[in-house]
């Protein structure tokens, strides 16, 4: 039977979304800055974070073609929907919601970089420890949790649960 426990509140997430948001103002005031939302885990956070930014940024989305779990690990990255805005020159910040494995941002990080912009940080709200296979950090962090298979704020399970506004470990699966 599938059970959920309570891993992040919704008020909890606000807060730091807030900070996050006061962090990203500051580092990148008086510069440009392009957020790409990496979808579609990170539409949520992402509708959350750009709120609290005061600057005047603009937003696009990639998408990572999906083939079932692990599939971004081998070979080059597959895009499923690219970005729209040229990003040459320009600051990008990646926001994602969840960094597990890390291949995924690693691999979209590279994808980016290869167009050359003025810089390339990344943003999530959930640093997951427990599967990371690969030595990458993200700028900023929302939350580190160490395991769990976690639903909510955007991350699905068979792709229910985005809209909760909590996050919850599901177990029984
Ligand atoms: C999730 C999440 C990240 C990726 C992280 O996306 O949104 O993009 O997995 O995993 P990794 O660090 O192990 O590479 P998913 O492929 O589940 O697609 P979704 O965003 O559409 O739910």
């Amino acid at each position: 039977m599938l059970e959920k426990e309570l891993i992040l509140t919704r008020s909890e997430i606000d807060r730091r979304v807030e900070e996050l948001g006061r962090e990203i103002t500051r580092r990148y005031f008086g510069k440009d800055l392009v957020v790409v939302g990496v979808l579609k885990g990170a539409f949520v956070f992402l509708a959350d974070l750009i709120r609290a930014i005061d600057l005047d940024i603009a937003v696009d989305f990639l998408q990572v073609a999906s083939y079932g779990h692990g599939h971004v690990a081998d070979g080059p990255i597959r895009i499923g929907k690219d970005i729209e805005l040229a990003i040459g020159g320009k600051n990008v910040l990646i926001v994602e919601d969840i960094l597990d494995t890390g291949h995924t941002l690693v691999k979209i990080r590279d994808f980016l970089a290869d167009r050359r912009p003025r810089s390339i940080r990344s943003c999530v709200l959930i640093d997951k420890k427990e599967r990371r296979q690969v030595d990458i950090v993200a700028d900023y962090v929302g939350f580190v949790v160490e395991k769990g298979f976690l639903i909510g704020c955007g991350l699905d399970y068979g792709e229910r649960y985005r809209h909760y506004p909590d996050v919850y470990s599901l177990t029984g699966l």
